[in-house]
């Protein structure tokens, strides 16, 4: 579906490193329901298709209503950006007046391991967290920082020791042992 949508390898890489991380944590909480993770950390930058600015979430959330998508996965989609975004990030970026919040454990879930997710590198949260303090976002930094501790608290361990248990480019590395077994 990514490639239909016309996302770069880059971005492919990056929805499947960050389905990795989000099966780690899934896998711990009971009630979540893990192929919702799955199918929204799989998705949720197929926005980028189209825009690489906040607004992909918006974009990708639209695109996922079209391909008929259930309404959960959609919503995953939307609220992806950071640890939420209030009235005033929906102000200055312009976007559609919505509830931008991660609410559910999935919707958590997906945005905590996006958070965890460089490109194709897993990063402490402290990464994403720093980014937005160094732009004035305050209040979203905090945020990616309460995320960060209360599903570290649901799992029982501090989710930046996830790159322990999966390596730094769990995917890429992947990716280039296949391509050598081809070659050989
Ligand atoms: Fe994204």
């Amino acid at each position: 579906m990514l490639k239909d949508a016309g996302c770069s390898q880059r971005v492919i890489v990056h929805c499947r490193t960050v389905r990795v991380v989000a099966d780690v944590i899934s896998k711990r909480i009971p009630e979540a329901d893990r192929d919702l993770v799955t199918a929204g950390a799989l998705l949720h930058d197929i926005g980028r298709s189209k825009d690489h600015t906040i607004m992909h979430a918006v974009v990708g959330a639209e695109m996922a209503e079209k391909l008929g998508l259930p309404a959960e996965l959609v919503e995953i989609i939307r609220r992806h950006t950071g640890a939420g975004l209030d009235e005033e990030d929906i102000a200055t970026f312009g976007l559609p007046s919505w509830d931008y919040f991660p609410r559910t454990i999935e919707q958590k879930i997906v945005a905590e391991a996006d958070n965890l997710v460089s490109d194709s590198a897993l990063v402490s949260h402290r990464v994403p967290a720093e980014k937005l303090r160094s732009r004035g976002a305050q209040k979203g930094a905090d945020r990616i920082i309460a995320l960060h501790r209360e599903l570290s608290d649901r799992v029982g361990f501090d989710l930046d020791l996830i790159v322990e248990m999966t390596g730094e480019r769990p995917v890429e590395n992947q990716c280039q042992r296949l391509r050598s077994q081809e070659k050989f």
